[in-house]
């Protein structure tokens, strides 16, 4: 599709590691679905973590987290003796030709600015024990300008010198669809300071360029904002709706009809159009905010205010759930009982961080309701951050006896729930569809009162075309 630029000459290279053997630090949810990844696709791959649980589990073959069809890789990646874990910084170093850097950049307490401890601390040890010719790439997402700054400090800290270069390369998987996204992503984007880590780099991409994967080759600072240009683009837009459901909340209007509508727009999309609760996660939230927040630093704080506004916009929809739960109760949550339905920050994952369900279902209980939450996967790390929610076993223990239910994640298992069953274990029929993705006549034909955010109380049910439901579930 695109056509790869490649702005250095690429005569009289250093060597290029043809089949590079590859490290991945930081075996999380991105570096450990890109060592099995890369093992599967040929290389061989060490990963490493300073969290032993981490590394214990995956050389057993377990997965740390939930994410669909990476056990059954894992298990494959394990099997063909391509794959190592390990928590030594210093083996990585000796083994590596690329290292790929895949630590956390989570949001600073008390600031909207992105926590570079991980990224920094792992590019300063791994470089430390570097002796010979490598290429540092890294995955993590980071303020603009980090990359060159790394660059400089791994020159400076490692023995072997400017024979160690750093490379960026943006990672856009999405929890849920990980090990597609990763073998086969839309593109793939190289920031680079030389011929020779681009050709390096293309060596270790060999298979997923060879089935014509779309390649931009950019500089340092470019690379680093492809990744949080995409993610303020689809937070931008997901806000985007969920304001006009504010309006529509304002007027009668209906915002799932509204959407709809502008869906059938070639030129808007349907995708990131779905209103409801909003986006959570550990990616989109803290990327915009800490991208307002090196825009400030910069200088061009006001290029990108807007993005504070898809935050607020955002974060309102939860306080707007809430005081819809609260209007089917009369205004008084107080004692009664809410069945909340997800707690991961999406279907298909486990991730909790910075989830709107959680977030709902902890503002429903401090308003006073008793709120019992179930979630088919995320269970574990929900009641580890949020001990003091009640949790049931099942969908259907979760709803007994509830005065409102409300569905916050919108999984399959809740989709297809009948609302006759369900209806008969409440204690009143009463739903809030904090996802617009329940069928509203169907809910009302038997016997629910529902509702759902930026829809008036009676609506019509709107067709959800096959795409549009994939997409629902595609969210960031
Ligand atoms: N999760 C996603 O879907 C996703 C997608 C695209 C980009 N990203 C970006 O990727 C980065 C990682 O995200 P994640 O979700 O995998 O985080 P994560 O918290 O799941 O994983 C980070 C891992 O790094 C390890 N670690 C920390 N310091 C280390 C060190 N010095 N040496 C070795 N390991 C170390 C941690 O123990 C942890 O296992 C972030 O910058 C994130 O924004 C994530």
């Amino acid at each position: 599709m695109s056509v790869p630029v490649t702005p250095f000459p690429t005569r009289d290279l250093p060597p290029v590691a043809q089949q590079p053997r590859l490290t991945v630090i930081g075996t999380g949810y991105l570096g450990a679905t890109h060592a099995v990844s890369m093992a599967v696709l040929g290389y061989e791959v060490l990963g490493v973590d300073v969290d032993p649980a981490k590394v214990d589990a995956l050389v057993a073959g377990r997965v740390p987290f939930h994410e669909p069809g990476l056990p059954e890789k894992l298990a494959e990646a394990l099997a063909s003796g391509r794959l190592r874990f390990s928590s030594s910084m210093q083996e990585a170093a000796e083994f590596g030709d690329v290292h790929f850097v895949c630590v956390g950049t989570p949001q600073q307490r008390g600031s909207n600015a992105a926590d570079l401890t991980y990224v920094d601390g792992a590019f300063r040890e791994l470089a430390s024990h570097i002796t010979r010719r490598a290429l540092v790439v890294g995955k993590s997402t980071v303020p603009v300008g980090t990359a060159a700054r790394l660059a400089a400090l791994v020159r400076e800290v490692a023995p072997a010198g400017a024979d160690v270069e750093v490379a960026w390369n943006p990672e856009f998987l999405r929890e849920g669809y990980a090990v597609q996204d990763t073998l086969h992503p839309d593109r793939l984007v190289f920031g680079v300071e030389s011929p020779w880590a681009e050709a390096q780099l293309r060596a270790a991409f060999r298979p997923v360029l060879d089935e014509g994967t779309p390649l931009v080759v950019a500089d340092l600072p470019t690379s680093e904002l492809v990744k949080v240009a995409a993610n303020s683009f689809l937070a931008t837009k997901i806000s985007f709706i969920n304001a006009m459901a504010e309006i529509c909340e304002a007027t009668g209007a209906d915002v799932s009809l509204l959407a709809s509508a502008l869906s059938h727009d070639t030129r808007i999309g349907g995708r990131f159009l779905k209103p409801g609760l909003g986006f959570g996660g550990g990616c989109l939230p803290k990327d915009i905010r800490a991208f307002s927040a090196r825009a400030d630093e910069l200088g061009v704080g006001q290029a990108v205010r807007f993005l504070d506004e898809v935050d607020a916009i955002n974060l309102r929809r939860r306080q707007r759930t809430v005081d819809l739960v609260a209007e089917l109760v009369d205004g008084d949550l107080a004692g009664k009982k809410v069945a909340a339905l997800g707690a991961a920050f999406k279907p298909n994952s486990d991730d909790i961080r910075d989830a709107p369900a959680l977030d709902v279902a902890r503002m429903l209980r401090d308003a006073g309701a008793i709120v019992t939450v179930y979630d088919p996967e995320a269970m574990a790390n929900a009641a580890r951050v949020r001990p003091e929610l009640r949790y049931a076993p099942s969908l259907t223990a979760a709803v007994v006896d509830a005065d409102v239910v409300v569905l916050l994640t919108e999984w399959q298992q809740f989709r297809d729930a009948d609302p006759e069953d369900l209806g008969a274990l409440v204690h009143t029929r009463r739903i809030v569809d904090g996802r617009h993705a329940l069928d509203a006549d169907r809910y009302r034909a038997a016997g629910w009162e529902y509702r759902a955010l930026g829809r008036p109380v009676a609506p019509r049910t709107v067709e959800i075309s096959v795409d549009e439901q994939d997409e629902l579930q595609r969210s960031a």
